[in-house]
């Protein structure tokens, strides 16, 4: 077994962090290096009532972990929630040092850091600006589900080169490609919610699963949810067995979210049809996009997007691109609305020349 540096086990931890699921619990990975820098533990949190990341790697560690270091990629809890304080477990387990990816926001569970310090026990940021941004990056969306006290909304679009979600006679599959679609599924495994509207539900009857090429279900599945006020029949694949299925009798965006963040959820995956996304995007309630671009005309049939309350150009919603990319035969797009601070009319710089 090689030395592993204490960034190289962040890296690691970061890996591990990936196998838990999204939900009320932020994804944490953790590895326990003992006193000659070896490997000896690894963990991450498997999610609500389950133990924390650093709990299952001390114990896979064992007594060897007396002297050693913990990595972990978030600070660890001071709280007693379902299961004790991870930072008096560590010092149960009297490691020597503590190194940490980024401060946790949650008001109850934060703290760790102070409480292991005054335990004696060295405790420190990891040093690399680097790996402090991808631990910030692995739970940005579960901090801004805590701050907003609401999900995280991630709308996913499948569109044509001119805007449409569908053809004229209702027909949408399939828009784009099977590299597009697969990364569609990986998508939704990432969220603990896929939302589709009652429109989509009957129009579509989609399965809203996490399936691999070969219609595999995965092993962990978000919880599908149907908006809307009509009733859908039994008999619709969204309410076959292979996944839980909530119904939220309301066309009101934030009263549903309000709904799917006391039921747990921090990430919602918003798939449904041009009136759902119109009216998140009208409150104001889409955090993120994700766009499929097929390279299709169409000509006629359903826009991405119903009307959304813009009346001229200069009231057009703006995103900045997060990233762009070729998947397959299609173009995706990550984007993220975008914060105006100041026209840029209005900038100095401007001001400063249109004076000159
Ligand atoms: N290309 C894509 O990415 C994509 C994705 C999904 C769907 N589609 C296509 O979209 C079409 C379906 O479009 P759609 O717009 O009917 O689907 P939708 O947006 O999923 O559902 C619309 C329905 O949801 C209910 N609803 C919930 N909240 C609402 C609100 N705030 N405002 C108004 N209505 C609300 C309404 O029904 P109630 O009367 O029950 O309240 C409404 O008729 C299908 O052809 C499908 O193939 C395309």
């Amino acid at each position: 077994m090689a030395v592993v540096r204490e960034d190289q086990a962040m890296t690691r931890a970061l890996r591990l962090a990936r196998h838990g699921p999204a939900g009320p619990n932020p994804r944490v990975g953790c590895v326990v290096l003992d006193p000659d820098g070896l490997v000896i533990g690894e963990g991450w949190h498997e999610g609500a009532g389950t133990p924390h990341a650093e709990v299952v790697a001390l114990a896979a560690a064992g007594p060897g972990a007396r002297g050693g270091t913990v990595v972990v990629t978030l600070e660890p809890c001071a709280h007693h929630g379902r299961t004790g304080p991870c930072a008096d477990a560590l010092v149960a387990a009297g490691v020597r040092r503590v190194v940490y990816g980024c401060e946790d926001a949650h008001p109850v569970a934060a703290g760790g850091a102070v409480s292991l310090g005054s335990a004696g026990v060295d405790v420190a940021e990891v040093a690399d600006p680097a790996l402090q941004a991808a631990a910030r990056a692995l739970i940005e969306r579960w901090t801004f589900a805590l701050r907003h006290s609401r999900p995280f909304v991630t709308w996913k679009l499948a569109t044509t080169l001119d805007g449409r979600s569908a053809a004229r006679d209702g027909s949408s599959r399939w828009i784009t490609g099977p590299l597009a679609r697969a990364d569609a599924h990986r998508l939704r495994s990432e969220c603990d919610t896929v939302l589709v509207g009652t429109g989509t539900a009957l129009a579509d009857d989609p399965q809203l699963t996490v399936r691999d090429a070969a219609g595999q279900l995965a092993g962990r599945q978000p919880v599908r949810a149907v908006m809307g006020l009509r009733d859908v029949p039994a008999s619709v694949r969204l309410l076959d067995s292979d996944a839980l299925t909530v119904r939220l009798r309301t066309r009101d965006p934030a009263a549903a979210l309000e709904e799917l963040w006391v039921a747990g959820s921090r990430h919602v995956l918003l798939e449904g049809g041009p009136t759902l996304a119109a009216s998140f995007v009208a409150a104001g309630l889409v955090d993120e996009v994700i766009a499929y671009v097929a390279p299709a005309l169409l000509g006629a049939g359903a826009p991405a997007i119903a009307d959304v309350g813009v009346h001229s150009i200069a009231d057009a919603r703006l995103y900045e691109i997060v990233d762009a990319s070729v998947v397959g035969t299609d173009v995706r797009l990550h984007l993220r609305p975008r914060v105006e601070t100041l026209a840029a009319e209005d900038s100095p710089e401007l001001q400063a020349l249109a004076d000159a």
